[in-house]
């Protein structure tokens, strides 16, 4: 018999078919699956990331229930013209305290994996007010309610609580002091911004609504947007990569 005719055994009878088809399935499955047991981490470890400020987490809670996502991804993918455009390419430690991730599959408008340091607070303000004051053809919504919404501090901790359930490691240090980080990263002259980057490295502090006044959304999702990209240094991840 052929090899033509035997196949036609397969063909002839779909209870045979559908046991060929898991049994190519499952050894498929196998060869992908194994040696993930074998690694030790599928995330490698990237020097400078650090989870949220209690500001930043505001802020990013606010972005995703925006749905700011909807039209802009955060990941930069390795190829020549994406990494051209928006810089190095995303790394999978940039989002391991995303819960959940926000790698979007959508770009109406670009990505915003490094857009932190690209633009002035005053940029982002008025651009999320009104993005037409800025690119006149520009789709994207206003958000000018952020300006006059506060944020209620005392609720933040719940915040850095509910992300630690999921495996964010934030301390208990962190959690005590949320609120009082939160004031401090958004007023420096009447905070403790010295502890804040103790517990935070690199955490920014400074008006970022540019008012006076109780912190608000817009100062967290600026100050969200600001950090976006900026942990990682890249000229120390690239010279280690190189000498692996
Ligand atoms: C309907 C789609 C849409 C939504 C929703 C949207 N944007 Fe945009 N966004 C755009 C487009 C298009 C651009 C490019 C034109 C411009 O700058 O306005 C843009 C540009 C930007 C830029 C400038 C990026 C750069 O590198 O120049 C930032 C920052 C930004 N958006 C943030 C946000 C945030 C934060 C939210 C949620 C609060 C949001 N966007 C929601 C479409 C959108």
């Amino acid at each position: 018999m052929s090899l033509w005719k035997r196949h036609q055994i397969f063909e002839k009878n779909s209870v045979v078919l559908i046991i060929g088809i898991l049994a190519v399935i499952a050894i498929g499955g196998l060869v992908e699956i194994t040696p993930l047991f074998y690694l030790k981490s599928t995330i490698e470890k990237v020097e400078g990331m650090r989870p949220y400020t209690p500001l930043e987490l505001a802020g990013r809670n606010i972005y995703v229930r925006e749905g700011c996502y909807l039209c802009h991804s955060q990941m930069i993918r390795p190829l020549r013209d994406e990494v051209e455009r928006y810089g190095h390419y995303s790394l999978a430690a940039e989002s391991m305290y995303d819960h959940p991730f926000q790698w979007g599959s959508k770009r109406t408008g670009p990505d915003l994996a490094r857009v932190g340091a690209k633009y002035s607070d005053e940029w982002h303000v008025t651009h999320l007010v009104n993005p037409r004051a800025i690119v006149p053809q520009s789709v994207m919504p206003g958000y000018s309610f952020l300006s006059e919404a506060e944020i209620d501090a005392a609720t933040i901790a719940g915040h850095l609580r509910a992300n630690r359930t999921v495996g964010v490691p934030y301390s208990d240090d962190q959690i005590a002091n949320a609120a009082a980080d939160l004031k401090a990263q958004v007023d420096p002259d009447n905070g403790d911004v010295d502890a804040l980057v103790k517990r935070y490295p690199k955490a920014i502090a400074r008006n970022f609504d540019g008012k006076p006044g109780n912190p608000t959304e817009m100062d967290a999702l600026v100050a969200y947007l600001q950090m976006l990209g900026t942990l990682v240094d890249f000229k120390l991840y690239d010279e280690k990569a190189n000498l692996r």
